[in-house]
């Protein structure tokens, strides 16, 4: 079928919910169905509360409001929904894997295995099945046999079509996407699949935006851009080290370098490192296929990415236990932010847990504020950390894993900034959300211990002001 009328996506996550949202609000005239095996996630999609949706992001409810009920559904029935639809979306998750051949690198498909498995079970009729998840290259034909040995003689066209949204500002990059990217088969079958699908994004993308490509250099490009992204963050970051004991300023030498047109001023902020579901993993991955492939040279070049990503996260945390003469054992420390970015509530590998981590071991008391994120995730957090610790990470490896009472007895979750800052030792700032800069720092400074720390993960808080108060600020590639 070249003209769409019903799409499914499996998968109602941080980017199934948004990318359908927006899918249904610029496409009346098809219907969109957003399911997933996750119970609760979908309740939460269908609350009349539309603060209370799964992904917090600017712009989420006011999309969700127009399209919901209208054309717009969210479902529990996987089956119904890919019996009806023409197209199917995959954007599960594909983490690292755990465990087994490729344990702590190789994406783990078995969730895109099982929606395979699934299409080819329920589908009466031939389907497109568009690959919205990130994975490694070659993967549409894992799942082309799958589907075709499954699948009662129907035919399947597997396109890839990567998601570049970030999160924070996923609805502003999914109306204005930089591009759209649509991998499919070069035959004549192949072409009619990726023109239906295009036709579904020219109904508010531009056309020239719309790149269309062979299937293996769709799913490598996915892969190719985060570590590309990742590279400039670990690169910027490696130079703040180096700020930091030559007395170089960071955020200048970024700004200068930035305004070189070929290099660009964007990407180029320092911080304690960068997190996330997909950086790490999408690199780890293609460290995975590089070693598969017999390049042992490639595969180290960005594996170097990760560790020094590691290495900035652990530097942050000795900073701070250094600084507090040597032991952070029962000071009370101050978390501002534990979402891997601002403006989002997902914490996947955010470099809070690293820090949090570090510090534990140090036995520090840790008092959280975040304005996003809940208690039960912050613990969840800390717990999955010391089950599925990478061996190479720079991190607490070699040390015992902090159990679940130790962390449950110190790390405490606030409501409340001020409270969490109050009679704090020091104060560390891990996410840049906005309204940290805004803060009563005069105030801050009175109820804390003194000298007050204050240790910036950031670069976001005035330097100036705070050094006046009377803060010992530490920031990051500042000398
Ligand atoms: P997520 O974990 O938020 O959502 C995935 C959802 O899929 C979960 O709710 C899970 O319950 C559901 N699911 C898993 N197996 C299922 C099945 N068999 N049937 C029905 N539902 C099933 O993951 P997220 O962040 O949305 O990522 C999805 C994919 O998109 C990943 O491959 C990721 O690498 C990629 N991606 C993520 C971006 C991001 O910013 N989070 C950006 C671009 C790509």
């Amino acid at each position: 079928p070249s003209k769409i009328t019903k799409i499914a996506c499996i998968g109602a996550g941080y980017v199934g919910g948004p990318t359908m949202a927006v899918i249904a609000q610029q496409c009346p005239h098809i219907q969109v169905t957003v399911v997933d095996i996750n119970e609760k996630r979908i309740a939460d999609w269908n609350a009349d509360d539309l603060s209370q949706l799964p992904v917090y992001e600017p712009g989420l409810p006011e999309v969700v409001a127009a399209a919901r009920g209208r054309n717009l559904f969210f479902s529990t029935d996987v089956e119904g929904a890919i019996r009806d639809a023409q197209m199917i979306f995959m954007a599960v998750n594909t983490p690292t894997k755990t465990f087994g051949v490729g344990k702590g690198m190789a994406a783990d498909l078995k969730f895109v295995e099982l929606c395979a498995r699934q299409i080819a079970k329920v589908a009466t009729e031939d389907k497109i099945v568009v690959e919205k998840s990130t994975l490694p290259v070659r993967t549409a034909e894992s799942i082309k046999t799958i589907l075709e040995s499954e699948g009662n003689g129907l035919t399947f066209r597997v396109l890839s079509n990567p998601e570049f949204l970030a999160e924070g500002t996923a609805i502003e990059d999914l109306y204005k996407s930089d591009r759209v990217l649509i991998g499919g088969d070069e035959d004549a079958d192949g072409q009619t699949a990726i023109q239906a699908l295009v036709d579904v994004y020219a109904n508010w993308i531009p056309r020239e935006k719309i790149i269309t490509t062979r299937l293996w250099s769709s799913e490598l490009s996915k892969l190719t851009a985060n570590a590309f992204l990742a590279q400039r963050i670990s690169s910027i970051n490696a130079i703040s080290a180096l700020c930091e004991q030559t007395g170089a300023d960071v955020d200048e030498v970024a700004r200068a370098i930035g305004m070189d047109s070929r290099i660009g001023a964007k990407f180029l902020k320092s911080s304690v490192g960068f997190g996330g579901s997909c950086f790490q993993k999408d690199i780890l991955n293609l460290v995975y296929l590089c070693h598969h492939f017999n390049l042992p040279q490639v595969a180290d070049y960005w594996e170097q990415v990760v560790m020094l990503n590691d290495y900035q996260k652990h530097r942050f945390a000795k900073r701070i236990i250094d600084s507090l003469f040597n032991t952070v054992s029962g000071k009370k420390i101050a978390f501002l932010g534990w979402a891997f970015k601002k403006d989002t509530n997902d914490t996947r590998e955010s470099a809070a847990i690293y820090v949090a981590d570090e510090l534990l071991h140090d036995r520090a008391e840790i008092h959280v504020y975040d304005p996003q994120v809940k208690a039960e995730q912050i613990y969840a957090d800390l717990e999955y950390l010391q089950k599925h610790r990478r061996t190479n990470s720079h991190s607490c490896s070699e040390q015992e894993p902090i159990t679940v009472d130790e962390i449950r007895s110190l790390v405490h979750v606030h409501n409340d900034a001020y409270t969490a800052m109050d009679n704090a030792h020091a104060i560390a700032l891990l996410t840049e959300w906005d309204e940290f800069k805004h803060y009563d720092w005069a105030a801050v400074y009175q109820a804390m211990k003194k000298p007050a720390f204050v240790f910036d993960g950031r670069n976001i808080l005035d330097r100036k002001q705070l050094t006046e108060l009377g803060f010992n600020l530490h920031s990051i590639g500042k000398g």
